[in-house]
C-alpha cells in the first residue's frame, strides 16, 4: 500500500504535478476519453491544481478550465485557467457569477473531499454533501451532452446518490482508479449525458 503511494508521489514530483491525484484523472481520461481540444471544464475542489493542470493541457489553448477551491492553487494560473477561491457549499453572488459567465461546461469534475475527522460516518456524510452540491452544479451548468466525474467516500447513502445520478445521466459508471487503490474509502462516479 505504502509503495503504491510512494510510487505515484514520486512520479507526480518528477512530472511536475502538485498532487499524485492527477493519475486518477489520467486513468479515467484514458478509459472514458473525457477531454477534447477546445472544451470548457469546471474543476471543483481544484487545489493544489494537478487536475486543473492536466485538464488545461488536454483542452489546449482554445479551451478553458474554471477551478474552484477553498484553498489557493499551487500551479501558475496561466491563460485558459480561471480560479475562484471560495466555498462551494456557500454559493455566494461572486461564485454564482463565475459559474454563469463561464458556463455551459463540457465536463464538470469534482475531486472535493472534506477535511477528515476520523469519524467515519461524519466524513462520509460530508463527502456526500460535497458530491450532491457538485451534482446540483452539473445539472445546472453542464452542456446537454456533457460529462460529470465525482469522488465520494463510500458510505450507506452512496446507492441513493447513484440512483440520483441515473436520473440525470444516460450512462453512469463507477471507477476505482489503480492509483487510488490504497484509499479504499473513495470511489469515483461518472455520468454521461450521451452514449
Ligand atoms: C483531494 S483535494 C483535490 C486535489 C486536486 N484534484 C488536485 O489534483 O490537485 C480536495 C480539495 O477539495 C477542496 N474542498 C473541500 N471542501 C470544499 C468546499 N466546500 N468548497 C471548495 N473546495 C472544497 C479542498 O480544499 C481540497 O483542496
Amino acid at each position: 500500500m505504502k509503495n503504491y503511494r510512494d510510487y505515484y508521489f514520486k512520479k507526480a514530483k518528477k512530472e511536475n504535478y502538485p498532487a499524485r491525484s492527477v493519475y486518477k484523472l489520467m486513468e479515467m481520461d484514458k478509459k472514458f476519453g473525457l477531454f477534447k481540444k477546445g472544451q470548457n471544464i469546471l474543476d471543483l475542489g481544484a487545489s493544489p491544481g494537478s487536475w486543473t493542470k492536466y485538464a488545461r493541457s488536454k483542452v489546449g489553448t482554445n479551451g478553458k478550465v474554471v477551478a474552484i477551491d477553498l484553498n489557493e492553487l499551487k500551479i501558475p494560473i496561466q491563460q485558459g485557467i480561471v480560479f475562484y477561491q471560495g466555498d462551494i457549499l456557500n454559493r455566494d453572488e461572486e461564485l454564482e457569477k463565475i459559474l454563469m459567465d463561464n458556463s455551459p461546461f463540457d465536463v464538470v469534475l469534482s475531486d472535493m473531499a472534506p477535511k477528515t475527522t476520523g469519524v467515519k460516518i461524519t466524513d462520509q456524510s460530508r463527502s456526500l454533501e460535497l458530491a450532491e452540491m457538485a451534482l446540483d452544479i452539473a445539472i445546472e451548468f453542464l452542456k446537454h451532452n456533457g460529462s460529470f466525474v465525482v469522488k465520494i467516500f463510500n458510505g450507506p447513502d452512496v446507492p441513493d446518490f447513484q440512483k440520483k445520478l441515473r436520473k440525470f445521466f444516460k450512462i453512469v459508471k463507477t471507477y476505482k482508479p489503480k492509483s487510488s487503490r490504497s484509499e479504499s474509502k473513495e470511489t469515483f462516479f461518472l455520468g454521461f449525458k450521451k452514449q
